[in-house]
């Protein structure tokens, strides 16, 4: 059987959630669970992270499969309800809304009494800058006096857009809007740090706290990696040689011919290739994991397989590759492919063998 595996370490996605318990000890966890719980496999990652106070998703369709896989937390759909014919599931399920324009204001106001009988929260997204999604200083302060007036329970929420960078300006404006909002419309639940804002803001922890990256251990940051953030990669993904071939000075290899042996060379061939999730076009060198020695791709990654150079070692067929995990992290995959872990976790095909430990 061809060998490409994504093996999920349900120990390391507790062991995260536990980091951020210690790091925001008085807030509550939505864990967010979109995207699959972030290339995951939503199943595999709910049971690890039963012990969150709520989960995080990004539609409708992905909040129903956690009321199917029989997890009654609380569950935030983070963009809201895209029409007002999903208000009825929304209420069915339990599920809370994040409100960011008017039209949904006023779908919400349509249910506004079974919303309260149910005790569900609204939260009331503040657009600080990012200018994604949300209603802007200062008209988010009547729109939250207004439903707060109409007997809704609140949660003022808000999203970095450079929590990752240490020195941005943009970072100060946002914190400073949302304090004035908070201010201005106390008292009144907050939310407003993913992974990077709760590694780095214990002030602005307040209520509720949204890791996503982190906890499926990898990190938010560019400059800090995930072991100096006591985290655990909690995905492997690997695959195995599935062939040798040894190569004179002059003789190229893959498709393009992008690369020359200067020496003699021993290449293995890896059972991975873009068709897997692998990333086709790295920017700079990239290596991957064989009998625990770092290794060089050499020549482009095809859909089905890659070349490694394995010149001087002792490699066989059979022999396991470690595209990313615990060795190799998938940040530096990311930063050798010009992209975030994020990205590469989220879009594996569904190819790869998935193994749950
Ligand atoms: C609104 C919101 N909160 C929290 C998160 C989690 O962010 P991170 O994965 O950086 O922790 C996201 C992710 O995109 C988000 O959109």
């Amino acid at each position: 059987m061809r060998q490409a595996t994504v093996t999920i370490n349900r120990d390391a996605l507790q062991y995260n959630l536990n980091r951020v318990k210690q790091l925001a000890p008085k807030a509550k966890i939505v864990s967010m669970v979109k995207a699959n719980a972030y290339g995951h496999g939503l199943e595999n990652s709910l049971s690890a992270l039963a012990q969150s106070d709520a989960f995080g998703v990004a539609c409708l369709e992905e909040a129903i499969e956690i009321r199917q896989l029989g997890f009654n937390q609380p569950v935030t759909l983070i963009e809201g309800v895209f029409s007002e014919d999903e208000m009825q599931i929304v209420l069915d399920n339990h599920f809370e809304c994040m409100i960011h324009h008017q039209q949904q204001l006023d779908w919400l106001r349509q249910y506004k009494t079974q919303y309260q009988e149910k005790k569900l929260k609204v939260w009331v997204k503040l657009n600080s800058g990012m200018n994604r999604l949300g209603f802007k200083f200062p008209e988010i302060i009547n729109v939250i006096q207004s439903l707060k007036a109409d007997g809704f329970e609140c949660v003022l929420a808000m999203h970095f857009a450079n929590a990752d960078s240490d020195d941005h300006p943009m970072n100060e404006q946002q914190k400073q809007q949302f304090l004035q909002v908070r201010e201005a419309c106390a008292p009144i639940l907050c939310s407003c740090c993913n992974s990077a804002a709760i590694i780095k803001w214990p002030e602005l922890h307040f209520d509720y706290v949204r890791p996503g990256v982190m906890l499926y251990g990898a990190s938010p940051f560019a400059d800090r990696s995930v072991h100096d953030l006591d985290l655990k990669p909690v995905m492997t993904f690997s695959a195995e040689i599935i062939a040798l071939n040894h190569i004179h000075t002059g003789e190229k290899v893959g498709y393009g011919s992008t690369v020359t042996a200067e020496k003699e060379m021993d290449i293995a061939i890896v059972s991975i290739g873009y068709g897997d999730g692998y990333p086709r076009a790295y920017v700079s060198p990239n290596t991957v994991v064989v009998n625990d020695q770092t290794v060089n791709l050499f020549g482009r990654v095809s859909m089905d397989m890659m070349s490694i150079d394995v010149t001087g070692l002792n490699a066989s067929i059979g022999d396991a590759v470690e595209l990313w995990g615990e060795q190799r992290l998938v940040d530096d995959v990311a930063k050798a492919n010009g992209t975030i872990g994020y990205e590469l976790l989220c879009r594996l095909s569904n190819r790869p063998v998935r193994i749950v430990k």
